[in-house]
């Protein structure tokens, strides 16, 4: 399978398992704006080299800066770190509550966090009867009945695409909780600045709001990400930190993203676009598409198709295409796989090679 190592975009594991050099691959497994990083990255990291004698800037000042001016916060409600992911780990430790609670299904790190800090985890189960998503009842009974003291929540979540309505945060929040937002893929979506939880963090102390720089801005490998909440809570968490966790090459890139205004534009405008081509494209092979507000997209493998998850990122190996199987996220069956969303070129390859095999699986009766 590929996700021995828990995630998608293992290309070293899928070029071991499918005899395909790692460049060959096509990657539906991890979710990367399909644009590459920004022309002037390539600028930067050219440049680069002459820096590398010098240890990174401790304090990473030119990107929090920039950070602070693209959310209007203060410097100190904000901390970087090697990738969101150190900071959902960070968080967890910090807080360190006895009770803390999830949706599931959801990334597969924040129950790994809160396992590792030795919380009990406590799940809010959801299901395609409510689209993913958690019924007001259910938060009441949770906060009632189980009190955690943490939520770590995707926002919009992984890997369904969904995103919780504010009133479902603030009820959290309003309940005394800790709430963790995880929007690392926010940035994706056309309405980002009116739907983020930044502008709630003078209101809440109890909220920490988290993005990554690695899917949007296509540089996993150079691993950037940020949190911000209560400048107390920020200023203990940075004592946690190890020492120049975040490298200059990170800084500089980070520094310089916000700038890239027709980069940035370019892929929101995509993405409105391609979410709805790739859905309609995907119901006419027999597939459900979950609907997203992201870069990509819960599916399920209906009953006219005799295949399972497993099988099916299976076979698109062999073809160099790789799919996330679904049913390695708590909460879901085999009957999901996870696709990423890309240039259309890639999509009409994915599609075709997709169509092959469902052909070979199709139930008897399926009419399409
Ligand atoms: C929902 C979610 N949050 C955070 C991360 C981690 O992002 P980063 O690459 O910035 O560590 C991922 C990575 O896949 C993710 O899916």
């Amino acid at each position: 399978m590929l996700e021995k190592y828990g995630h998608g975009g293992d290309l070293r594991s899928a070029s071991e398992l499918f005899g395909i050099a790692e460049g060959e691959l096509l990657d539906y497994s991890s979710n990367m704006n399909p644009h590459g990083p920004p022309a002037s990255f390539k600028t930067i990291i050219e440049r680069y080299w002459h820096d590398i004698i010098h240890y990174p800037d401790p304090v990473q000042r030119d990107v929090i800066a920039a950070i602070a001016s693209r959310h209007q916060l203060a410097h100190e409600q904000i901390i970087v770190g090697n990738g969101a992911a150190e900071l959902i780990d960070l968080v967890v430790r910090y807080i360190k509550p006895s009770k803390a609670a999830i949706i599931v299904p959801s990334f597969v790190e924040y129950e790994q966090a809160i396992v590792k800090a030795g919380c009990e985890l406590v799940t809010i189960e959801t299901s395609e009867a409510t689209q993913f998503m958690p019924t007001r009842e259910q938060l009441s009974r949770v906060i009632d009945e189980c009190s955690p003291l943490l939520y770590l929540l995707g926002y919009p979540n992984n890997p369904t695409g969904t995103l919780l309505p504010i009133e479902q945060l603030l009820k959290l929040l309003d309940s005394g909780a800790y709430v963790v937002v995880d929007e690392a893929f926010l940035d994706f979506h056309p309405d980002e600045d009116r739907l983020t939880m930044f502008q709630w963090l003078n209101r809440y102390e109890r909220l920490f709001v988290i993005r990554s720089m690695t899917k949007f801005y296509a540089i996993p490998g150079i691993r950037l990400g940020y949190m911000a909440g209560a400048n107390q809570h920020i200023q203990a968490m940075k004592q946690l930190q190890s020492p120049w966790s975040v490298n200059s090459l990170a800084q500089k890139l980070g520094a310089a993203a916000f700038d890239e205004t027709a980069y940035i534009a370019k892929t929101k405008a995509w993405l409105v676009e391609e979410i709805s081509w790739l859905t309609g494209e995907l119901e006419q092979l027999g597939l459900q598409p979950h609907r997203t507000v992201t870069n990509y997209m819960l599916v399920r493998l209906t009953e006219q198709i005799n295949v399972n998850s497993k099988q099916l990122q299976q076979e698109m190996g062999m073809y160099g295409v790789l799919i996330r199987d679904a049913s390695t996220f708590r909460g879901l069956t085999d009957r999901y796989i996870r696709l990423a969303i890309k240039d259309r070129t890639s999509n009409k390859k994915l599609l075709h090679i997709l169509e092959q095999i469902l052909k070979r699986h199709r139930r008897e009766g399926w009419q399409g």
